[in-house]
């Protein structure tokens, strides 16, 4: 049996309290951390504090996969995380394998590769989605993998998007 050979990377998703204008920003934390509605004060020990998740990330299967498979840390798994405005997931990816185009509103993004490779692509400021999906460099195969589609209709996306198109 040959050993299927992964790609492991951490993201870390941050929230940025001052993403928009000065008076339209997610409340500045004021406590250490929240109590769960329904958990009592005095049951919080370092049990609390202390996530465990991340240890199945050593039997991750991606045989047959093609996307990322995601193993999070965020408020629902680990809820010493409420109030925060943090959260972290393990992405294993298959070889070849992609994580979809996406975006994280009033949020920004750490990303830490473990092991392996990993191709990616970011474009800070004003971001228009079909400018940097489509014209971003992103191969083809890539883009038709993530959008569940074929290479015919993503070439056709990346020649409407392509800025140094002849007038
Ligand atoms: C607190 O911990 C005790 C002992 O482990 C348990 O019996 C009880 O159900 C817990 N209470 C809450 C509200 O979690
Ligand atoms: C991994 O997943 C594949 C496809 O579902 C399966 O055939 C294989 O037995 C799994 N391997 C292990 C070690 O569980
Ligand atoms: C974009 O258009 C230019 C000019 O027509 C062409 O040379 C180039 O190959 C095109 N790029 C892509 C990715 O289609």
């Amino acid at each position: 049996m040959g050993k299927v050979c992964s790609f492991i990377a951490l993201a870390m998703i941050l929230a940025l309290a001052n993403s928009f204008l000065g008076n339209a920003r997610d409340p500045d934390i004021l406590k250490d951390f929240l109590i769960p509605t329904g958990l009592d004060p005095s049951n919080i020990t370092s049990q609390f504090f202390t996530y465990t998740g991340f240890r199945e990330l050593v039997n991750v299967n991606t045989t047959g996969k093609t996307a990322a498979i995601e193993t999070k840390a965020s408020m629902k798994e680990f809820p010493a995380l409420e109030g925060q405005a943090v959260s972290i997931a393990a992405l294993t990816y298959p070889p070849s394998g992609i994580n979809p185009p996406h975006v994280h509103p009033r949020a920004a993004e750490l990303l830490i590769v473990l092991q392996g490779v990993l191709e990616v692509g970011a474009n800070a400021g004003t971001v228009s989605l079909p400018n940097t999906v489509f014209a971003s460099g992103i191969s083809a195969e890539i883009l038709a993998k993530a959008f569940k589609t074929d290479l015919e209709t993503i070439s056709k996306l990346i020649a409407a998007n392509n800025i140094t198109k002849a007038a």
